[in-house]
């Protein structure tokens, strides 16, 4: 079973390559972010806030995520929240999860289940992927891209353009919630052994064609 790691800040298009790449490789694909994401969306819901609530709320939650590449859906406690977990709500309150260390503990635990049943591979995408999660994994990656790149990416995702506008009320979203993330992962340089892939200059293709060639490398 052959796991690609792949890393990054939000909005350097790691979502969308670690899916072409399963795609394309047949591979299954897990997004760890959508994990955080979902348990950010009960905490939200049940007014979580204090870190020991928090874990308790992960212990007991029923979490189930797709793996296919082509069906994406998440769902707490048979709660379907695939399009909720997108909300700028939870982007700005997803940190009440993901920076209490039990609770991190408790869905490495669960990622990890999931990377060793997947069948003959998986391209699994997040923060702490290429050092925590699976720092054995033969294809590790640290996507980066200029800042100004990754505000216009999600922008463009989130407002449909990357005029003025959009770009002022994506900077901080993006930046800011970064920075705060560093605080737990170390996702901004690549640790030894990880390949950084800097995607400011190169279109969709070409970032999908490199990861291709770092796994063929790796056979
Ligand atoms: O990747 P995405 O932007 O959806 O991740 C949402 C949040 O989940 C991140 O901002 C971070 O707080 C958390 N996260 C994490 N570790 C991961 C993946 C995501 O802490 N492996």
């Amino acid at each position: 079973m052959s796991v690609v790691a792949i890393d990054g800040p939000s909005g350097v298009g790691k979502s969308s390559t670690a899916k072409e790449v399963a795609r394309r490789l047949g591979y299954a694909y897990l997004d760890t972010g959508a994990m955080y994401r979902a348990m950010a969306w009960l905490a939200l819901s049940r007014g979580v806030t204090d870190p020991v609530d928090v874990l308790e709320q992960v212990r007991g939650a029923d979490l189930e995520i797709s793996t296919d590449p082509d069906e994406f859906s998440v769902s707490v406690d048979g709660i379907d929240v695939t399009e909720e977990i997108r909300s700028a709500e939870v982007s700005e309150n997803v940190q009440t999860v993901s920076s209490v260390p039990d609770a991190r503990a408790e869905l490495i635990e669960r990622q990890r289940e999931i990377i060793a049943a997947a069948t003959p591979g998986i391209v699994v995408e997040g923060r702490d992927i290429t050092t925590v999660v699976a720092p054995d994994a033969p294809v590790r990656i640290l996507m980066t891209a200029r800042d100004d790149v990754r505000v216009a990416r999600r922008a463009k995702e989130v407002h449909g353009s990357a005029d003025a506008e959009a770009v002022a009320a994506t900077a901080n979203l993006v930046t800011g919630r970064d920075a705060k993330d560093a605080a737990t992962t170390s996702f901004l340089t690549a640790a030894e052994g990880v390949f950084t892939l800097d995607t400011s200059d190169l279109n969709f293709e070409q970032v999908v064609g490199t990861v291709l060639d770092l796994v063929k490398d790796a056979e």
